[in-house]
């Protein structure tokens, strides 16, 4: 090769290079995990590193091959637009409910995008159903004769104490896992919460796994608290919101923070009083639906308990207490304290158990016809405390 060819090789091989898209190094950063799950339909968040179109193909449950026939996509849409982005929520629809089936996430890189008719795309990539079966999900089902579900809380980015915990959470006997607050101390970006515990429970079950979140006030401090409700969606849109699963109907409230909202650490930014009072007006209405009334069981999970001397203790007990009392509520369960601390009823203010679980602790809960079983248990799985509550009239 004289000196002339080799100078046009380097200069084709360095062009060849540029025009190489970035998009090679594209790929899924955290999830996928489910949310909002409900009778007829789920939503799938996952983010990429770069900005994306996403969809998700669903498939019916069993042994056929994913590749056996074209499966129907799911986009996230918004205005009529397919959404592009790096975080990516697919709102699964038209499921029957208590049903199984199997999902593969996909992506495909937006590398330009000057217009409807300008977009340059780069690599598209996907959830693996080769190599590995395909993720799973079942819609929940208010007929669904058993249920089992975990609740940690407290666990402040504490990666060793969530693993532990969440042990027992597996597909098939674990139906849903309640984060009841606190899961990080703080929310500046989404590296907090996704290293401090999603990208773990995803590694464990929250891809097939539903969790449904009860916000902490922790989950409230910092810029990126604004976007919570971005990646943990659920189905109302709010942060407070019911659902049914077999014989229990949940009620998850929001108990926001826990001091005054003029106290100097919130600089000015809180109106919690205001969004308890909120709560307040929605939580009569819920108890007034179907769900509330034909359930076996009615849980409520709030973060912050009603009892205590700071603000946020006081306002959850004057606002949320009263209406909750004599209605039928089967257990309040809660967190924040970092201690467990069982509550008997008491028959003036909350005829229900209200039981606290600690930082380091799980309750792990199976609810049928014949009563709801709570199990207490440290980080080693040993039962600490175990009580079964029966049907209320
Ligand atoms: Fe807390």
């Amino acid at each position: 090769m004289n000196k002339l060819k080799c100078i046009n090789s380097l200069t084709w091989g360095i062009t060849f290079l540029c025009l190489l898209p970035l998009s090679v190094f594209a790929k899924i950063t955290h999830g996928p995990y489910l949310q909002a799950v409900g009778e007829n339909e789920v939503t799938i968040v996952w983010t990429t590193d770069n900005p994306c179109v996403s969809w998700v193909e669903v498939a019916p449950a069993g042994d056929e091959s994913f590749y056996a026939k074209e499966r129907p996509s799911f986009y996230q849409t918004r205005d009529g637009n397919r959404v592009t982005g790096k975080l990516h929520k697919v709102r699964v629809t038209g499921l029957t409910k208590g049903t199984e089936y199997r999902y593969r996430i996909f992506s495909k890189e937006v590398l330009r995008y000057r217009g409807q008719h300008d977009v340059l795309y780069g690599k598209v990539f996907s959830s693996d159903v080769y190599n590995r079966a395909p993720l799973r999900f079942t819609t929940i089902d208010d007929k669904k004769e058993s249920l089992s579900f975990v609740v940690v809380n407290d666990i402040h980015g504490r990666i060793d104490d969530l693993k532990a915990l969440c042990k027992p959470v597996r597909y098939g006997e674990t139906d849903l896992m309640i984060f009841n607050g606190d899961m990080v101390s703080f929310m500046i970006d989404e590296t907090d919460f996704f290293a401090g515990f999603m990208d773990e429970a995803v590694k464990m079950f929250a891809g097939e796994v539903p969790v449904f979140y009860a916000r902490g006030n922790h989950e409230t401090r910092g810029a990126f608290n604004m976007s919570f409700s971005d990646y943990f969606p659920s189905a109302t849109g709010k942060l407070y919101y019911s659902f049914r699963q077999g014989p229990v109907h949940f009620i998850v409230l929001d108990s926001g923070e826990d001091k005054p909202d003029s106290d100097i650490e919130y600089s000015g930014l809180a109106q919690f009083d205001a969004y308890r009072s909120e709560q307040c007006e929605w939580l009569k209405q819920d108890m007034q639906s179907e769900s509330f009334r034909t359930a076996l069981y009615r849980v409520v999970v709030v973060h912050i308990p009603p009892f205590g001397d700071w603000h946020g203790q006081i306002d959850v007990r004057e606002k949320f207490l009263p209406i909750l009392h004599q209605a039928g509520i089967t257990v309040m369960l809660c967190g924040h304290l970092h201690q467990y601390i069982y509550t008997e009823p008491d028959n003036r203010t909350h005829d229900y158990p209200i039981v606290v679980n600690a930082h380091n602790t799980s309750l792990e809960i199976h609810a049928d016809a014949n009563g709801m079983n709570v199990k207490h248990q440290d980080t080693s799985g040993k039962e600490l405390h175990s009580y079964t509550y029966r049907k209320k009239d």
